[in-house]
């Protein structure tokens, strides 16, 4: 586990949110006074309409964006406040990040893929491919490992796009939509497989979707409007 985090029984804690973005003499509040809580191993589902702030919230708790004002707190540890290197360790770390585009390295196979990562986050070349296998495996691609991004599927690059969130242990992973360039069984078919990657390795997670039947799958929906959520 992350030897730099110490345990919560809270993955994330945010109070009083408030992040604007400002276009010239526009300001858009997108989040506003936004509190927010994800139980340890709990999965939460966010939806609301486009442009309602669901991408610039995740972007804010996965360090990738910095909020005007507010506290982020994950695993017990204030993350609003870091910089640099810690933050670039935290984001490592501590999250593990699925876009809707992969985002895979096409010169390498899938296997290399979540070797890279793997080795990137501290693992020797032995225990990243150890790692690397296992994972792949459990996302059902163990017949595809020597595959490049190009030979396999929407679908089979989003499962290694989700073993690649899970390579480096981390405690909290943010999905963005995962699934939004997919057909609709496949859709079903890689949200079914990532809530249960996601309670196999009794991870936490926050998925953005657009999709109101994935709801049932987590153990919380909340609905993003005029910046804060509703349930
Ligand atoms: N860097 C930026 N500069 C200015 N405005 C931005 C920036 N990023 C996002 N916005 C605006 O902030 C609002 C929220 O954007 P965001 O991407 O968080 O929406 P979203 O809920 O993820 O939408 P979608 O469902 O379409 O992905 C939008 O109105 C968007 O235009
Ligand atoms: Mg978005």
């Amino acid at each position: 586990m992350n030897s730099s985090m110490p345990s919560s029984d809270k993955a994330l804690v945010v109070e009083s949110l408030t992040k604007t973005y400002r276009n010239g003499t526009d300001t858009l509040k997108v989040l506003d006074n936004l509190d927010f809580t994800l139980e340890q191993g709990t999965t939460t589902v966010i939806m609301g309409k486009s442009g309602c702030g669901k991408s610039t919230f995740l972007h804010v708790v996965g360090g990738l964006d910095k909020p005007d004002s507010g506290i982020i707190t994950a695993s017990g540890v204030r993350v609003d406040v870091l910089k640099g290197d810690k933050l670039t360790v935290y984001r490592r770390e501590h999250i593990g990040f699925i876009f809707q585009m992969h985002f895979l390295l096409e010169d390498f196979t899938a296997l290399e893929n979540l070797i890279v990562t793997a080795m990137i986050g501290g693992a020797n070349a032995a225990e990243a491919r150890r790692k690397s296998l296992q994972l792949l495996e459990s996302v059902g691609l163990s017949q595809k490992t020597e595959n490049y991004p190009g030979q396999l599927s929407g679908g089979e690059r989003q499962r290694v796009a989700i073993a690649r969130a899970l390579i480096n242990d981390p405690v909290l992973i943010l999905a963005d939509e995962p699934t939004g360039n997919l057909d609709e069984e496949n859709s079903r078919i890689i949200e079914e497989l990532l809530f249960s990657v996601v309670k196999k390795y009794n991870k936490s997670m926050l998925l953005v979707t657009h999709d109101a039947n994935i709801a049932r799958f987590a153990d919380k929906s909340l609905v993003l409007t005029k910046g804060t959520f509703k349930e």
